[in-house]
């Protein structure tokens, strides 16, 4: 969820909305916000998109100068507009991005005391655990500071009360919240980007901080109520809205936009005159280090997959990979010279910053591979290595994962030569093929037409496999969750040796199984892995390269062909065709590909 709040000085509604566009990517089930009119607490919700909260405000405009917003990502109770926030009492309002996890207790407590529930929402006790402490006779701000520590879980809250025009009070433990200063209006916000239209002066409230917002100014206390500073910085969040050009959907521009990006953070990273790597430095010795952990979610944990390959092979470092929602309480037992690396676009991701913290705990070496610099993640982890890939507003991930993939190779490679893992002749080489991948990313996007055409008999099936082997499996993985996430066809990935154990009962004339597989070490294995889908009449789609298409000796429903490669790089390459069938299929149900069910950019609860 995304929320924000301003005292201004002018009305606030059509900022308020403006600000939750930029916060859709946090989630769009639904949406609303509360100003005071005349005074006293009035609210406008919709279900679904923003859109249908700028028409039920066309229908009903609002005039206040103070008001909050909320842009929801379901948790507790299915998008509706009871269910959307602001809640509110005749006293109170509240939106809040998080989980308030003894709220069943809570509101059982509440309901013997007489309180009336409108919602399904676990937010929605928080408002009325404020209201009482202020029919007890306390003010906003002494009803706030007894209400916030009967809170279990993780959440950022903001509130408006009825009849103050000149206060509103936001609080943080476990998700993000900004503070911005602005000339006579103050403000706040799930991140940077919502409070960037109204300034570029903020500060980032520590886990456990609550704020006072007046016109006047803002006072900032810890858990344990005592005043407190907190570095006001400038932003260089983009100040406008990010434009889709001339795609018809950002995740096509983001597509499009891979060789470009992907150079960027190259360039970061290698020094391309000498074919070296050249990372900044970094708090740990990779020679000395016993073992690599990594944990991350969805996209970003399958590019960990790959870097794990990677660590492995060129530079002999052991690595455990795990989503972030099981390391964090596996209670894994982590070695005293061992390095955590969490991957995520967002860097707010609440499985991977716990993980994070769990790591941090365990005397791990930290380091966060993040595409959002001024994120949680980033500001937590001992070290981090930024991807240059952008903003990224297509909910489903695409730029960011081959600039994570970037960067993890990167990584992979100085890894090898701090061990000696790797020669520095091997060095040159495995970066060289870097160098190359832009290039070959443009190839790769020419594919666009082939897979369009591919893309009209995938739209009729009800079922894909995806098989790979070595660093193409993880890419399986990926190429099934992208076609998953956005055109609601089942799929599957699946380690092309572990066809016969299971998925090949499936195999049928309708089902077509894509099969990943460049002319590498494992060429030859997947090839046959092959012949026993071709024998029980299976649809295969391959995706190889030049010299692949000439030794597969295999009919195929389809062979799309990418030219030769150093095996190092083919993730970074082969991820284009993937994503492009999963758009292009999306594209033909006529599925909402940036904005898909469900899902959400940025995930901040558990
Ligand atoms: C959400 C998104 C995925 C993303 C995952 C991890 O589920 O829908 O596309 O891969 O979160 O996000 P992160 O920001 O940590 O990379």
């Amino acid at each position: 969820c995304g929320i924000i709040g301003i005292v201004g000085t002018e009305p606030v509604a059509e900022r308020l909305v403006e600000s939750l566009k930029r916060l859709e990517y946090r989630g769009y089930d639904s949406a609303g916000i509360a100003a005071l009119e005349g005074g006293h607490i009035a609210r406008r919700r919709a279900e679904g998109k923003l859109r249908n909260l700028d028409a039920v405000l066309r229908e009903a405009p609002m005039q206040g100068r103070i008001g909050i917003g909320h842009t929801r990502w379901a948790t507790h109770g299915r998008p509706s507009v009871a269910n959307a926030h602001p809640h509110a009492t005749t006293e109170v309002a509240v939106v809040h991005n998080g989980i308030i996890e003894n709220f069943r207790q809570l509101r059982d407590e509440l309901r013997e005391e007489g309180a009336n529930f409108e919602s399904e929402t676990d937010t929605e006790v928080v408002a009325h655990l404020v209201t009482r402490e202020m029919r007890g006779g306390l003010s906003p701000v002494d009803a706030v500071a007894a209400a916030l520590p009967r809170l279990q879980g993780a959440f950022a809250l903001a509130f408006l009360f009825d009849g103050d025009d000149n206060l509103l009070i936001g609080a943080r433990k476990g998700s993000p919240l900004a503070i911005g200063y602005g000339q006579g209006e103050m403000y706040l916000g799930s991140d940077a980007i919502a409070l960037a239209p109204f300034t570029d002066t903020i500060a980032y409230l520590d886990d456990g901080d609550w704020a006072v917002l007046r016109r006047q100014g803002i006072e900032i206390r810890d858990s344990s109520n005592r005043r407190v500073e907190r570095a006001v910085q400038k932003t260089t969040a983009t100040a406008f809205l990010v434009e889709k050009g001339n795609f018809r959907h950002f995740m096509a521009k983001e597509m499009h936009e891979q060789p470009e990006v992907v150079a960027h953070t190259l360039a970061h990273y290698l020094d391309m005159a000498n074919d070296t790597v050249q990372l900044p430095e970094l708090p740990f010795d990779f020679a000395s280090l016993q073992r690599v952990s990594i944990a991350a979610c969805g996209t970003a944990f399958y590019a960990g997959m790959i870097a794990k390959y990677w660590f492995e092979r060129y530079a002999r470092l052991p690595v455990e990979i795990d989503v972030a929602s099981e390391f964090r309480y596996r209670e894994a037992p982590l070695p005293a010279d061992g390095l955590a690396i969490v991957i995520s676009q967002s860097g707010e991701t609440a499985d991977t910053l716990a993980s994070l913290r769990y790591a941090r705990q365990e005397k791990q070496h930290s380091l966060a591979v993040v595409n959002v610099p001024t994120s949680t993640i980033a500001r937590e982890a001992e070290a981090v290595l930024p991807t240059l890939a952008g903003p990224e507003i297509g909910v489903a991930s695409t730029k960011a994962f081959t600039c994570q993939l970037a960067t993890l190779a990167a990584l992979a490679v100085a890894a090898g030569r701090a061990r000696g893992a790797i020669s520095a002749e091997e060095e040159r080489e495995l970066v060289h093929a870097l160098v190359e991948v832009p290039r070959l990313m443009n190839q790769a996007l020419d594919l666009g037409p082939d897979i369009e055409h591919l893309a009209r008999s995938f739209a009729k099936t009800k079922d894909v496999l995806y098989l790979g082997r070595g660093t193409s499996y993880p890419l399986a993985l990926e190429g099934a969750l992208k076609l998953k996430e956005i055109s609601y066809i089942h799929a599957e990935g699946y380690a092309a040796g572990e066809l016969k154990h299971g998925p090949i009962a499936l195999i049928d004339e309708n089902m077509p199984v894509v099969v990943i597989a460049p002319y590498d070490g494992v060429f030859e294995k997947t090839m046959s892995n092959m012949q026993e889908v071709a024998a029980r009449g299976g649809r295969i789609i391959l995706i190889t390269d030049e010299t692949g298409a000439g030794h597969a000796a295999l009919e195929t429903e389809a062979t799309l062909v990418l030219p030769d490669m150093n095996p190092f790089i083919t993730p970074l390459v082969y991820a284009i065709p993937v994503q492009l069938l999963a758009y292009h299929t999306a594209v033909v149900m006529g599925t909402d590909v940036d904005q898909p069910r469900n899902l959400a950019k940025s995930v901040t609860v558990e």
